[in-house]
């Protein structure tokens, strides 16, 4: 959840430059994005307020929120929504129709009836770190942490800490196994 009102910017686009020949791009960057450099747009992008590092991989219809971060050469898939309060750490790969959530208990409204502001609600962080893999349709919920080279398997929802290097799948998600040097991941 959150506002913003920022003049959108047209960014560079894997064509490396927007519009190009297809027409316009669709890629809107707001002027308060950190972005960091040779970072890559498909089409239908927005976002505002974030930093973005080095050489990440954005996909189609991607949102990333104001105050989220994500770090050098991370892959976000098409359809991710990233938002307010997510840090990601370098080298994360995001799949396709992931979920962050940054409020536990929502409301559209005060007591009052009238719509909330920010005001009348705190942002819960997320932090997913070095190396991690979100799978395909997982929801994150706030409050956690994906630790190092974790797998989420897709469709999980995750309400819990994840461990490094441990792959955990379902909902909510659980423990399948450790990633030891035995017994690795192909890819
Ligand atoms: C979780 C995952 C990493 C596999 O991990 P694994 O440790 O090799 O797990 P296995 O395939 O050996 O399965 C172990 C058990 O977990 C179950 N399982 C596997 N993936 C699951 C998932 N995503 N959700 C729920 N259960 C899952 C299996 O059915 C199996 O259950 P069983 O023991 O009752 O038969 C993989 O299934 C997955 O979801 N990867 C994410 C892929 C993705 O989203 N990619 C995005 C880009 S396309």
């Amino acid at each position: 959840m959150s506002e913003h009102s920022v003049r959108p910017r047209l960014a560079s686009n894997d064509n490396g430059g927007a519009p190009n020949a297809d027409g316009p791009q669709y890629v809107c960057v707001s002027s308060d994005v950190k972005l960091g450099t040779g970072v890559r747009f498909s089409k239908f992008v927005n976002l505002y307020g974030c930093e973005v590092g080095d050489n990440v991989k954005i996909g189609a219809f991607v949102e990333i929120q104001k105050n989220a971060k994500i770090g050098n050469n991370c892959k976000i898939s098409s359809h991710s929504f990233i938002c307010e309060g997510v840090t990601i750490e370098d080298g994360v790969f995001i799949g396709h129709g992931v979920t962050f959530i940054n409020d536990i208990y929502p409301r559209a409204t005060d007591g009052g009836g009238r719509l909330q502001t920010e005001s009348d609600w705190s942002v819960a962080p997320t932090l997913v770190k070095r190396g991690a893999s979100i799978g395909s349709g997982a929801t994150i919920l706030a409050n956690v942490v994906i630790g190092e080279e974790a797998i989420v398997g897709a469709g999980s929802v995750v309400t819990r800490d994840v461990a490094a290097r441990s792959i955990v799948a379902g909902n909510p998600a659980r423990l399948l196994r450790y990633i030891t040097s035995e017994v690795e991941v192909s890819g």
